[in-house]
């Protein structure tokens, strides 16, 4: 059987996530890697229970599941708030909340909560695995579901444009019973994997850097984006309003909101 009759016959199945290898995360090491979101009695998660509201709402009224997350710069804490947000989301969840890190030069999900994993997307885009079930980690006591990557060093426009790739987000896509995707990308004026990506995703997120990110690159990403719709900004490490003390803040709509 060809690569593409295996991985056409794989996107028809479907994922038993209850079967799928757990992760036990390490409370410590949860502290220590800022992976917050999981955990309510760190007051820390509370911004982030704030921020799925209005977010799960947004995207409810939209009819959009596959949810990149972007921002113009980068370290503008994509990783950090897709994680923790995920985390937070699969809380309150009646379906499963899959996360897929697609930052494929990075690589940083995994490594960020402290998780070794043997398989992950690149082998799936590589054509070395051909079903979810390989790559795909169920965080303990959560209804989220990790599909970590391992670390690409070049190639990944190719990657992100082959048939592999479609047959991973139409895989993803067709699962049953799951509600939101969160995806981890790159930034956006990095390379042009985002643009690529998000042409096959619903809509992005993107994180705005407080104090880093300028009103110009914003614009600029929306227009170099365009038409793929923007679901919302998050305006990380943002001190003083809505979601102040731990520094994020969500707009909605538009990034006009803070910068008209
Ligand atoms: N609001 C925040 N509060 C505390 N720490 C944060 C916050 N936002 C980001 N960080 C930390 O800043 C660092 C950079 O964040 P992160 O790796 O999520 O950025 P990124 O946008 O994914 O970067 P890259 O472009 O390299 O992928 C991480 O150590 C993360 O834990
Ligand atoms: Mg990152």
């Amino acid at each position: 059987m060809s690569q593409t009759d295996t991985t056409q016959m794989s996107s028809q199945t479907q994922l038993q996530v209850e079967e799928l290898p757990v992760f036990v995360p390490d409370l410590d090491a949860m502290h220590e890697y800022q992976f917050v979101g999981l955990n309510n009695r760190d007051s820390r998660s509370r911004p982030f229970h704030l921020l799925r509201t209005t977010l799960s709402k947004s995207l409810k009224e939209k009819n959009y599941r596959l949810v990149g997350i972007t921002s113009a710069t980068p370290a503008a804490g994509k990783s950090f708030l897709s994680m923790n947000l995920a985390a937070s989301l699969a809380q309150v969840a009646d379906d499963p909340i899959f996360l897929v890190d697609l930052d494929l030069r990075r690589a940083s999900l995994a490594k960020d909560i402290g998780l070794v994993a043997d398989r992950g997307v690149s082998d799936f885009l590589n054509g070395d695995v051909s079903d979810l079930s390989s790559m795909g980690i169920r965080i303990e006591g959560s209804k989220l579901t990790m599909f970590p990557t391992k670390r690409v060093s070049n190639n990944t426009a190719e990657l992100v444009s082959g048939k592999n790739f479609d047959n991973l987000i139409e895989s993803l896509r067709n699962q049953t019973g799951q509600s939101i995707i969160l995806f981890d990308l790159p930034p956006a004026f990095a390379n042009d994997d985002t643009m690529l990506i998000l042409e096959k995703l619903d809509s992005y997120i993107m994180v705005v850097d407080s104090g880093k990110t300028n009103r110009r690159q914003v614009q600029e990403m929306l227009a170099m984006l365009n038409p793929v719709p923007c679901a919302g900004t998050i305006l990380n490490r943002y001190r003083g309003g809505f979601g102040d003390s731990y520094g994020y803040g969500y707009g909605a709509s538009s990034y006009k909101k803070y910068y008209d």
